[in-house]
């Protein structure tokens, strides 16, 4: 915990529970321990607040019936019915009141010991406590419920490290016998299946000894709790209360890291043709969610950077076979199909992965089901491309009977996923009917309803509807095609895919690279406030982990930042240098030079570790207030029954400029953001209660 600031004179100091009723003025001579100094109480956990509700706080609550309770005010200077208070300074000795008070604007400053802040600061500093007892004092009195707090939060994070250390361990075990006597016939597969050494070493290949016990004494010989090896998944405790015994054993291992390169998780590969399963993957523990991760996702990003790809393949052995092939820009679900999460990883690598099919009936099903995760989170720039793999063929099988110019030419030809979506809709279906023509076009509406930004879904119904020309301009011409007039229906069908400028720099389009630019600016600023204030980063951990950047440059600089920070906690400096040390200094220096970055109070000065805090505490609960209304916006439009008739889209695109405009105005000091969000909840819960689309059918 931090010091708080000294030298200003608290007037009473209140346990987190205690009420804020009448105090009786002057000195107080019974002073509990307030619960905040409890070592053990987790630190304030942003994202534990819904979106809007400090905002919310802070309109119900009245700053000077808050202070009235503490204060005398002046009657001569005040002006109550204005909402203008002075009184003498609570945080200052002083006979004359120069501390003022705005009631209307919930602000005060001290013209004397220029104190400033809110009902949440003046209670912080009046009570000594916390940010979060200051919010909880402050919500009680407003009569709004706290949301639940997490007081495992930080235990579990505790955990999470602890397992990580075991993970690592495990992972060291594995390699060191894949070189042991016991591992030769592991190698003797790998060279087989061709793989080199340098591979072997890069992915850090390791072998689990046919075993009952050997992970699971090595790690307990080595002062590693048995629980902690249960729990880390690396061993299996029978239901009977008997002896745990180790998931893996006589397999092949891979080491599966997450997006900071921790070990996370193991996949095996059996040795034994007849094992239950070719391969087995670490079961989901508190480090493993195997809808949340990718195989080979550190390298592939690195790898991404260069050639600005990402292939997405199916299995370990088609990475590893990928990248000793030179596509480094390869990641794999682990086992099951492409969940949204992994979407979502995927696009902070590329914004277009190429995902490779077995080209058997299995992958082409796969494909399919992936197109309905994909098309409610396309966006400008995040999409998916497909490639289809030759039958019965994977790219590890491919790369070795054909070479890697087969596989460069296969991606060459990746198609968009238009065109599988196309093909879906159609394929073994014959529309000589006019019902089975309305069929096709119900099933192509219903598909681009669930697109859920205006922009794509527009250019996916003008796509659709090209292709659907195509499909029924010879039906409706009955004639030979030499007998058609030349140029006509057809020409028209494919006018020229290059958008006009005017088109580029629609109001629309413009409008629509808003919210992204938003976004952008505010994870600068809470990368430019972890930058500058290491020690609060570790507050935060979670929260950062999770948050998904909108661009990649900051996925990189929030991975060192959580990597580095904690070694260099009250040095920024040195903590600076060494992320530009890895990623050039030039990207850091841009960060910190940007203008809405220059301008947070917290940057533009040094202030203290408690405002710096709460600076980023907000900053996170506004970024995910922001992407709440993009959600709200999309939740929205996934409601629609897929009719896109023009009204309809004018409206969504109504909708989505009232959010950019939400957003626009959030910055810089953000003080009609809850107002605008307001509105736009208003607005859109206008469009859904005058039933402008059909609901869908439950
Ligand atoms: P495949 O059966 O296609 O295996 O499974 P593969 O990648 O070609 O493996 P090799 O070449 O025979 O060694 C593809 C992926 O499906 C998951 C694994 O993640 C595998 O990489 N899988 C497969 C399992 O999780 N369990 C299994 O039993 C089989
Ligand atoms: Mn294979």
């Amino acid at each position: 915990m931090f010091a708080r600031p000294t030298g200003r004179r608290l007037r009473t100091h209140l346990g987190a529970g205690a009420s804020l009723g009448f105090m009786p003025r002057g000195g107080r001579t019974r002073q509990p321990t307030p619960l905040h100094r409890n070592p053990a109480c987790p630190i304030f956990h942003a994202m534990s607040l819904p979106p809007g509700f400090l905002d919310e706080l802070r309109s119900r609550v009245s700053l000077a019936a808050v202070a009235g309770r503490k204060l005398v005010w002046d009657a001569r200077k005040s002006n109550p019915a204005k909402g203008d208070y002075w009184a003498p300074c609570p945080f200052h000795q002083e006979k004359t009141p120069s501390f003022h008070l705005d009631d209307r604007k919930g602000f005060y400053y001290c013209f004397g010991c220029h104190a400033k802040g809110d009902a949440l600061t003046f209670v912080r500093e009046t009570e000594n406590v916390g940010f979060m007892e200051a919010v909880e004092i402050l919500a009680r009195e407003a009569g709004m419920t706290m949301p639940a707090r997490d007081p495992k939060a930080q235990e579990k994070a505790d955990l999470r490290s602890q397992l990580v250390e075991v993970m690592e361990q495990a992972a060291q075990f594995y390699r060191l016998h894949l070189n042991m006597a016991e591992g030769a016939r592991a190698r003797a597969y790998l060279q087989d299946r061709a793989l080199s050494d340098e591979m072997i070493t890069r992915f850090e290949i390791g072998f689990a000894p046919d075993s009952r016990t050997a992970l699971f004494q090595h790690l307990t010989g080595k002062g590693v709790a048995p629980d902690l090896v249960v729990q880390a998944g690396l061993a299996i405790k029978p239901d009977d209360g008997g002896h745990p015994y180790d998931r893996f054993r006589g397999r092949i291992m891979f080491p599966i890291r997450d997006s900071r390169g921790r070990c996370i998780a193991f996949g095996g590969r059996a040795l034994d043709p007849n094992a239950r399963a070719k391969y087995l993957n670490s079961p989901e523990t508190p480090l493993f969610d195997k809808g949340r991760s990718l195989f080979n996702f550190v390298p592939a990003r690195e790898a991404a950077g260069k050639t600005g790809r990402l292939i997405v393949a199916e299995g370990y052995m088609d990475v590893i076979a990928l990248s000793q092939a030179g596509f480094r820009d390869v990641v794999a679900p682990l086992g099951t199909a492409i969940t949204a999460d992994q979407l979502r990883l995927m696009w902070r690598i590329a914004p277009e992965p190429i995902i490779a099919l077995d080209g058997d009936k299995a992958g082409l099903n796969a494909a399919m089901r992936l197109i309905d995760v994909a098309l409610p989170l396309l966006a400008p720039n995040q999409t998916l491309r497909f490639c289809l793999l030759p039958e019965g063929l994977d790219p590890d099988d491919l790369l070795r009977a054909q070479g890697p110019g087969a596989m460069q030419k296969l991606l060459d030809t990746a198609r968009p996923l238009v065109d599988l979506l196309w093909q879906r809709e159609t394929t073994g279906r014959v529309f000589d009917s006019p019902e089975r023509c309305a069929a096709l076009d119900a099933s192509l509406k219903s598909a681009l309803g669930r697109i859920s930004d205006p922009i794509v879904r527009n250019h996916y119904a003008a796509a659709l509807r090209e292709k659907r020309h195509a499909l029924f301009a010879p039906a409706r011409d009955r004639r030979p095609p030499d007998r058609r007039p030349a140029g006509g229906r057809r020409s028209k069908a494919s006018p020229p895919r290059q958008p006009a400028d005017s088109t580029r720099a629609s109001l629309l389009a413009r409008g629509a690279s808003l919210p992204q630019t938003e976004e952008r600016l505010r994870e600068s600023v809470i990368l430019s406030l972890c930058l500058e204030y290491p020690a609060i980063v570790a507050d935060f951990d979670t929260a950062l982990e999770k948050l998904h950047f909108a661009a990649q440059e900051h996925d990189r600089i929030r991975d060192l930042l959580l990597d580095h920070a904690p070694e260099h906690r009250d040095d920024p400096q040195m903590l600076q240098k060494k992320i530009s040390a890895e990623l050039g200094a030039q990207t850091l220096e841009k960060l910190l030079s940007l203008r809405h970055v220059r301008i947070n109070p917290a940057i533009r000065k040094r202030v203290d570790i408690e405002t710096a805090r709460m600076a980023l505490a907000e900053e996170l609960a506004k970024l995910e207030a922001n992407r709440g209304s993009a959600q709200e916006v999309s939740d929205a439009m996934q409601d629609i029954a897929g009719l896109v008739d023009e009204g309809l889209t004018w409206r969504l695109g109504q909708a989505a400029e009232a959010r950019d405009r939400a957003s626009r105005s959030s910055l810089p000091e953000g003080g009609t953001e809850a107002e605008d969000r307001e509105n736009l909840s208003r607005y859109l819960q206008n469009l859904i209660d005058s039933q402008v689309w059909v609901k869908k059918k439950h």
